[in-house]
């Protein structure tokens, strides 16, 4: 028996709900494989901890959630404690700390998903955003000076070192060659960050030229949220950093027509540190409770974490369900336009495993 050691942080809001779901489909393909045992250990830190605890996990929860081979999370984040405490208290760390310095983030409009876009062919929207996750923009760092007075100032650093810009878009690149992707467009802002954005292209200038099979630019971060909605079929592979990885990837997975329905990996690619995978939403306290959450972002995640466990008959199995149910569309959560509740997508991609009609 292969044993699968897994940390589950449901987190807040709608992450309870998904992850309820991500059980569901563990255990299901559990009982299918009759091979792999998944050892579950779900951890209760959040929002709600924090009120009881005032802090988002113990001091040694990185401790605890290093023993094992992967985390999977669901979202972080509810009114009552604000976000820039819950996050830096719970996820980020989780990120920075086990240096889960790659973001993968597919954008596909798989079918029976209706994009907002007025496109031809659901192929023409089929590209990974690779996120720096471990510096820049989220490094943390700033100051507030003279605060309460007229002349009060905040800085907010941006940390962009060479070690982790290149990591990244070496990451990048190497996706590229090795899933036959031809094109690569590196998201920038040198026009106005004359420092960090400078130095990012600098280092991807030098990168692209141990890369010249990959037909490989630079393009504006704003001019390329342009270029996502009015030509998303010449894009394959996208390497941004923290924060504007961060916009394009909501924005990506709404052209699939639902922010409920890209995944994440954080990746530690070393594997000195296990990653972790999370759907790209939030805890959306909007529709918190109600039974209504899309499962798909996170059922998604699962089929990205079982493939960086090397499960890949598991994966397989669970991404052709997932595509089946979507494709069917007898079954959708009201942010696809139906009306059914999140259990019932779960069923239904369940029923197509169990069934084994992938
Ligand atoms: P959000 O992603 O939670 O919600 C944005 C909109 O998308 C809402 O209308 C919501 O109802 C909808 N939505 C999101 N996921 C959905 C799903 N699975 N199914 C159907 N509809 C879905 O973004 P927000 O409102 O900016 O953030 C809410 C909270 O979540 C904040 O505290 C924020 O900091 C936190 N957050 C956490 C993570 C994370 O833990 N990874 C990610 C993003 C935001
Ligand atoms: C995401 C989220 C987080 C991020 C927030 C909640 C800190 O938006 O995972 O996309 O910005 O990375
Ligand atoms: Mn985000």
């Amino acid at each position: 028996m292969k044993r699968i050691a897994l940390k589950l942080i449901p987190g807040d809001g709608i992450g309870v709900d998904v992850i309820h779901e991500g059980v569901r489909i563990l255990k299901t393909l559990e009982n299918i494989d009759g091979g792999v045992s998944f050892d579950l250990q779900e951890l209760p830190w959040g929002c709600h901890y924090y009120l009881g605890n005032n802090e988002m996990m113990p001091k040694d929860g990185l401790t605890i959630l290093a023993e094992c081979d992967s985390i999977l999370l669901g979202a972080v984040g509810f009114p009552g404690v604000p976000d820039h405490v819950s996050l830096r208290g719970l996820l980020l760390p989780i990120r920075q700390e086990f240096d889960q310095y790659v973001n993968m983030r597919p954008i596909t409009l798989l079918d029976g998903l209706d994009s907002p876009l007025a496109i031809a062919h659901p192929s023409d929207v089929d590209f990974v955003v690779f996120r720096e996750n471990s510096e820049g923009e989220y490094c943390g760092i700033g100051r507030t000076d003279n605060e309460g007075t007229p002349e009060e100032t905040v800085v907010q650093e941006a940390h962009f070192s060479r070690k982790g810009t290149e990591r990244i878009i070496r990451y990048a690149f190497d996706y590229a060659r090795g899933h036959g992707e031809t094109r690569l467009i590196s998201a920038t802002k040198s026009n106005a960050l004359n420092y960090s954005m400078v130095f990012w292209d600098t280092v991807f200038n030098a990168v692209r030229e141990d890369y010249l099979d990959v037909e490989s630019r630079s393009m504006h971060v704003d001019a390329l949220a342009g270029f996502f909605i009015m030509r998303p079929q010449d894009i394959d592979v996208v390497v941004a950093s923290n924060l504007f990885g961060d916009i394009l990837t909501d924005l990506g997975s709404a052209m699939l027509g639902s922010i409920g329905i890209s995944p994440s990996a954080n990746i530690n690619p070393e594997r000195t540190y296990p990653s972790m995978f999370e759907p790209i939403h939030g805890s959306a306290p909007d529709i918190a409770g109600k039974g209504i959450a899309n499962p798909v972002g996170t059922v998604w995640s699962i089929v990205l974490m079982l493939d960086h466990l090397g499960l890949t008959e598991l994966s397989n199995l669970l991404y052709g369900a997932m595509k089946k149910v979507l494709a069917e569309r007898a079954v959708r959560t009201p942010d696809l336009g139906g009306t059914s509740r999140t259990e019932a997508m779960t069923d239904a991609i369940i029923d197509v495993m169990n069934s084994k009609t992938v």
